[in-house]
This record gives C-alpha cells, structure tokens and sequence, in this order.
C-alpha cells in the first residue's frame, strides 16, 4: 500500500492543468450502454475508479477500450447480454449502481448488487429505487441485489419528486428513462454541472429532455440512441482543492489550466472572501495567497451552492485562518473523519453534530496520518503542506481514486511529494 512523505512549509508557484471530471464521466459511460453503436469519451480522468466502472462495464460483454495515454474511452455496446453488476465491484465503487438504470433503460432487465455502507455514514439509495418504482419498475430485493424489471420491456413513465434531490438518483432516472416511449418527469432534479453534461450528451445521442439544468426535468422517451464523440468536462472539485492548495501558504501564486470556472458555482465568491487575489478566465484561474487568510464560515447547499465535496479541503484551510470559523455539512452529517488527524498535526478543531468549529491560526506540526475516504486524503495532504517538518500520509489509495497525478501536479509547482511503498 503506498503512502506520501511530505516534507511541508514550501509555497507553490506555476501553473497545474486540471483534469477530466470523474465525477461527470461516469454517468456518460453508463449512457455510452444506451446507444446502438460505440461512444467515444475524451479527457477521461486515469483514476482507479474509472478503471473499476470499466470493469463493471465490461461485464456485461460491453467492449470497452481505455486510451490512457491519450485520456480517450471508447465503449461499444454491441455485445451487451449479462444483465449485472457484481457485489465485488459495486462494493469497491458507489455510483457502478447507475448499472440500474443503464440496464433497465436499455433492456428492461438488470441485476445490481446494493452498494452496501460508505465511509462517511449512510449513502442510502431508496430514491433511485422509490423513483423507478414510480415510473413503473418491478423493484425486488434479493440476497443483496436489486432485480429490477420493466413489466413490458419498458417504462411507464410519471411524475417523481426526489427530497431530497439526489445526483444519483436523477442520474439513474435519466438513465432508466429516456429509452421509454413514455413521458417521465423528475421534479427536485439535481442540476450539478455533472448532470447537466449528462443530459447534454444524451441529447446529442438522440434524447428528447426538457428543462435541462434546472430543477424539473421531463423526458420524452425515444426508440433510440446514436454512439457519439464527446468531450468530458473539468473537474470543478480538483479545481477546488487546487484553489484552496494556492491560498494557504502565503508566499503561493498558482495558475489552473484548461478548467471551467462557471461550473464553481458560488464556490468563487466565497473562495475570495478569505482574502485571495483570484484572477478568472475562460479556462484558467489564478490564485494569489494572501498574507494572512481570513476565517469564513460555510454551509454545504446541493449546487451552485457550496460543494461537500470541497468541505474537508475547506476546514483544513480554516485551521490556517485568523479566527473562528465553523463548516457545517448539510448533506453528509457526518463526514469529518479527517478532523482527529488534523488535531494530531495542532488544529483545533471540534465537530459537534454536522458542524466543525474551528479556531484559528494555529501552526501545524509533521505527523503520520491516515486516510479514510478521498476528500479527507486530501485534505491531511493540504494540511501537510504547510505543516512543519515532515508528514507521512498512509493509505493513498484512497486518493487514486479520485485525484489524477496529484503529487506530480503538486511538486512541480513546488510541493515536495514522495509517494513511498508502505509495504517495503
Ligand atoms: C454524488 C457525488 C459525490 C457528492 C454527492 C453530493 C458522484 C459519483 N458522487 O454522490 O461525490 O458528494 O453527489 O454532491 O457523482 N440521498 C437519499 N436517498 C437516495 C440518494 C441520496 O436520501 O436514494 C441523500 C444522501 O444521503 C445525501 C443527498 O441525498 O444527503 C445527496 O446525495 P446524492 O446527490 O445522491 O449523492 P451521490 O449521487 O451519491
């Protein structure tokens, strides 16, 4: 198992491109299911959780290729005939559940193992379930698994309102749906950016969707959809976290490439409040550090309004702000497990119920942390960065899945990363 030894107090300076969205991708590779030829998707993130979602893909007799070097996944869904997603493979990776949706829009039949618990508490999926139920789905729960069945090959349609409104289970509506000859409507959509990629594509491949990017989402089912070439966005939270990396060492003057500063949502405005200079273009940001960071309180909100994803990486630039600040997670309550490790390293920080109270600037210290889920990772690796001496951060894994290249991108603009074998 590898591990990072960081040697913090270094600022960064030059530029990092940020990458293809994982995050936005693999909903498109499970719509690539729904076409009657090959999708062909560029800026596709190396990340073992692409890699898993291909795998889970390939099960079904789905050929897909990954050109890695070249960041290009082509999946042909000619040979689809094993209508299932394993337990071994769901279980490594959450959203292979949007293998329901795919399946059953596709062929009116799929067998997915339940996603099972989560690092940061209960991740339920009753929506999806509760939603394809609505639109006329037979949901049955068997050793594990959800059978689900379009009674005569397809959906009826309907009106479903998600509450709360759920990436997944709009993803997996979408999914189930726009092959039906039916009306389905999802009232309370979500309309992250990722989402909103995802009906753009399906559009393009043949797909009748109204009302795309806002809250109700009505689908006019058609008979069929085209394999096409796509581009996949930029990853808004690698953009985040690359920001907040830019703003908590003074010295620090960063510029993020090919990026797309309007999917941040008020993730900007906030950004700026801490004290930053923040120079924006079409596709490039540029984060000057302050000399000394502000505290700002935050509540995560369901998008463009601030992302959990980015709360971990928050909190720890909090730990450097002069003053009190509280992060309060409205989605996941209980997402904080970085918060101890932090402690290790001399923030002071305490959670009580879904919020994190924060006094700050206290300095840090060098220490061996461990990871527990991606954002937390993270997170221990911006605290390490400026932390005084060295750091170890044990566990990485958990960072592959979701950060492309992390530490090269970061020690070429300064950071000094090693990346260790733990079990040498
Ligand atoms: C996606 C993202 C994840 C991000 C999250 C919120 C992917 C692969 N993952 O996860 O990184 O943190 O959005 O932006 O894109 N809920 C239910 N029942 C359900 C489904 C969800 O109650 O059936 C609740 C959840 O507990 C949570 C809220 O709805 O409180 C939002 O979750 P959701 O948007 O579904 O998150 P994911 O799609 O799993």
């Amino acid at each position: 198992m590898d591990k990072f030894i960081i040697k913090g107090g270094t600022p960064l300076k030059g530029t990092i491109p940020i990458s293809g969205s994982k995050n936005a991708a693999l909903p498109v590779m499970a719509a690539a299911l729904l076409a009657d030829s090959p999708t062909t998707i560029h800026a596709v993130p190396r990340l073992r959780d692409i890699y898993t979602f291909n795998n889970v893909i390939r099960i079904t007799g789905a050929r897909v290729d990954f050109h890695e070097d070249k960041n290009k996944l082509v999946i042909d869904p000619k040979h689809v005939s094993h209508l299932e997603a394993p337990y071994d493979l769901v279980r490594k990776m959450r959203a292979s559940f949007y293998m329901l949706g795919a399946l059953l829009g596709r062929f009116g039949h799929a067998k997915v193992s339940l996603p099972g618990g989560c690092a940061w508490g209960p991740r339920p999926v009753d929506l999806h379930l509760k939603g394809l139920k609505a639109f006329g789905a037979d949901i049955n729960l068997d050793e594990g698994y959800v059978l689900a069945d379009a009674p005569d090959g397809e959906l009826d349609g309907g009106t479903f309102e998600l509450d709360p409104s759920s990436v997944g289970a709009t993803v997996n509506l979408l999914l189930a749906t726009v092959r039906s000859s039916n009306t389905s409507v999802i009232k309370n959509a979500a309309k992250e950016p990722d989402v909103v990629q995802l009906c753009r594509i399906l559009t393009k491949m043949g797909a009748q969707i109204e009302g795309i990017g806002t809250r109700t989402l009505t689908i006019h089912g058609v008979d069929k959809l085209k394999g096409i070439e796509v581009q996949n966005s930029p990853d808004r939270i690698e953009t985040g976290t690359f920001m907040i990396a830019g703003a908590m060492h003074p010295e620090s003057n960063i510029t993020l490439t090919q990026t797309d500063p309007e999917d941040l949502g008020k993730f900007l405005d906030i950004f700026k409040e801490v004290g930053v200079e923040l120079e924006v273009n079409d596709d490039t940001i540029r984060v000057v550090a302050p000399d000394k960071l502000q505290p700002v309180s935050v509540k995560t909100q369901v998008y463009p309004g601030f992302p959990t994803d980015l709360q971990a990486q928050w909190s720890t630039m909090m730990t450097q702000a002069e003053g009190k600040s509280k992060v309060t997670d409205t989605i996941y309550f209980d997402r904080f497990s970085y918060v101890p490790e932090l402690v290790r390293l001399g923030a002071d920080m305490e959670v009580k119920k879904n919020t994190v109270h924060i006094k700050g600037k206290t300095p840090l210290k060098g220490a061996s942390l461990m990871s527990t889920d991606l954002r937390a990772s993270v997170s221990l690796v911006l605290a390490s960065m400026v932390a005084k001496g060295q750091s170890e951060v044990l566990r990485v894994y958990h960072l592959d899945r979701g950060y492309e290249n992390l530490e090269n991108k970061l020690t070429r603009v300064g950071a000094q990363i090693k990346r260790v074998d733990n079990d040498q």
